[in-house]
């Protein structure tokens, strides 16, 4: 096969990427790869809800419709990307300027008009993202402290209810293998099935880097969640280095790219592995993480990389 959709075809696994925008207006070359490669996509931005809702009230969908118009003409599936977080809300959304029940209200309107705008167009939503910390407790946030803890199921059910047949997730970094992160998770999302809150998908960003060794009990990780009866996804892989990169980073990122894939493919429930982005040219990573780069599996000029042809081969 030489492309990774191509491979990644009776795998049971769709293969994604996050896609920029401004990126996939101005660059054929970038467009034709996201075209081409990919069963699924991920808005990188545009569906946040900075961006979706810059003044309250004033809604702008246009750069999110062209994602799902562009997915439907290829024939891609749709991530969405996501609904309740602490990072990128809008400006204008703060807690002196709100009280606990006018921010639940919002939270409430947020969703439902988010989910029901693009209702029967998104096959995943990332419903909540990064609610807890790494050693497992609450995650404190605009959400935690004035709703409490049961901001997740509400934004559950009202996400449901706007669109029933979206599956939802509950997604984060750093709960790929078993830790007292993915624990908080098992327990919750075992509590939320229990309760009968509408919740369908584990997902783990798989945001890793060469430096830190990789986690060696992710498919046992998935395991536990599928046991529950969820689906699992990995949502935003990427493999980072310290800069230079040279050949021995670069076999190291192709392990990385695959302990993350195989562990995918090996669960029964696995439903997609998707890049945070394939080529350097737009990656988030060096604008965030200093003296680090070269995370994805093609160069600037898109050319592949070792992670590249490791990722073909192991689909
Ligand atoms: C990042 C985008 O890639 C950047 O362009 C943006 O400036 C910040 O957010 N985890 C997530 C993603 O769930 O939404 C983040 O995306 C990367 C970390």
């Amino acid at each position: 096969p030489d492309t990774l959709r191509a491979a990644a075809r009776g795998t049971g696994v769709r293969i994604g990427t996050a896609v920029d925008m401004d990126a996939l207006a101005e660059d054929d070359a970038y467009r034709g790869e996201v075209a081409t490669e990919f069963s699924t996509v991920t808005p990188e931005n545009v569906m946040k809800w900075q961006l979706v809702e810059p003044q309250p009230g004033v809604y702008d969908w246009a750069a999110a419709d062209r994602l799902v118009d562009f997915a439907r003409a290829h024939r891609q599936t749709v991530r969405g990307h996501t609904l309740v977080w602490h990072n990128q809300n809008p400006a204008w959304l703060t807690e002196d300027a709100y009280t606990p029940a006018q921010l639940r209200a919002l939270l409430k309107k947020h969703i439902t008009d988010e989910v029901r705008h693009f209702r029967g167009r998104i096959w995943h939503w990332d419903v909540a993202n990064e609610i807890f910390n790494d050693d497992g407790t609450w995650r404190d946030t605009i959400w935690l402290r004035n709703l409490g803890p049961g901001y997740v199921a509400d934004a559950l059910r009202w996400a449901h209810q706007a669109d029933p047949r979206a599956k939802l997730f509950l997604n984060d970094y750093n709960n790929e293998g078993v830790n007292a992160k993915s624990d908080a998770y098992y327990a919750l999302m075992r509590q939320l099935k229990a309760q009968h809150v509408p919740v369908h998908g584990y997902g783990v960003q798989g945001h890793l880097g060469v430096q830190y060794g990789f986690p060696a009990d992710v498919r046992e990780n998935l395991r536990r969640f599928e046991a529950l009866g969820l689906s699992t996804a990995v949502t935003e892989v990427d493999v980072r280095m310290p800069l230079p990169a040279d050949t021995v980073k670069e076999q190291a990122q192709a392990r990385g790219f695959t302990v993350l894939l195989q562990a995918c493919l090996l669960s029964r429930r696995c439903e997609s592995y998707t890049l945070w982005g394939f080529t350097d040219r737009y990656s988030w990573v060096p604008g965030v993480f200093d003296g680090q780069g070269s995370a994805t599996p093609m160069d600037e000029d898109l050319t592949p990389k070792p992670a590249y042809d490791a990722i073909r081969d192991t689909l």
